[in-house]
């Protein structure tokens, strides 16, 4: 493949044409991406921490939070290559960059309640993330907003769900037919699909 040749991208064009910051539409996408992957692995670990009886419950809500934050980072990928981005070499900047440390195990780590607490500081973080990228593309980029208005919708029932078990505030929702279902982003991470 010849190197010197930079390719004319019609699907870049389009979008700066249409008024988009193409470099700042990229940095917020791989930026979400790597949210979305901190958020799974802490996830993993606060869910291992839901013990006891009473803590039963909490893993399953985890679970399916945690399965789609893994659909979240899938769904972003194709774009950021698209785009023309890519994730950084070193997997341990892609992790640094999150700034997800406020999600590592609480003083005591089986605390349920610090637990959720973080579940939900997590969620509310995504929501504004994927709000962001919303606002972005609306109108302008229809690609990158089906994307990100699908995870953010699934984020916005995230937060619910930690909100309800805080709170007591209900959020109307049923348990997810299976973990992983994610109802809005499937059509966008078919890499996670067994068949
Ligand atoms: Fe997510
Ligand atoms: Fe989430």
């Amino acid at each position: 493949m010849s190197e010197e040749k930079v390719p004319h991208v019609v699907g870049i064009n389009v979008l700066k044409q249409n008024g988009v910051d193409v470099e700042e539409l990229k940095k917020l996408l791989i930026y979400n991406a790597s949210v979305e992957f901190t958020a799974y692995y802490y996830f993993t670990n606060l869910r291992a921490h839901c013990t006891g009886l009473d803590g039963e419950g909490l893993k399953g809500i985890i679970e399916d939070a945690r399965l789609e934050d893994l659909s979240h980072f899938e769904s972003c990928l194709e774009r950021i290559y698209q785009l023309g981005g890519k994730l950084p070499n070193d997997a341990t900047e892609f992790i640094k960059m999150s700034g997800c440390e406020f999600l590592q195990l609480p003083a005591n780590p089986t605390d349920h309640k610090a637990i959720l607490e973080k579940c939900l500081k997590a969620e509310q973080g995504a929501i504004v993330n994927w709000d962001k990228i919303c606002k972005m593309t609306i109108g302008k980029d229809p690609a990158t907003y089906d994307i990100a208005k699908d995870i953010l919708a699934e984020e916005i029932e995230h937060e619910s769900w930690f909100l309800e078990l805080i709170y007591g505030r209900p959020s109307g929702h049923m348990r997810r037919k299976y973990s992983g279902e994610r109802p809005h982003t499937r059509k966008h991470s078919r890499a996670l699909d067994m068949a």
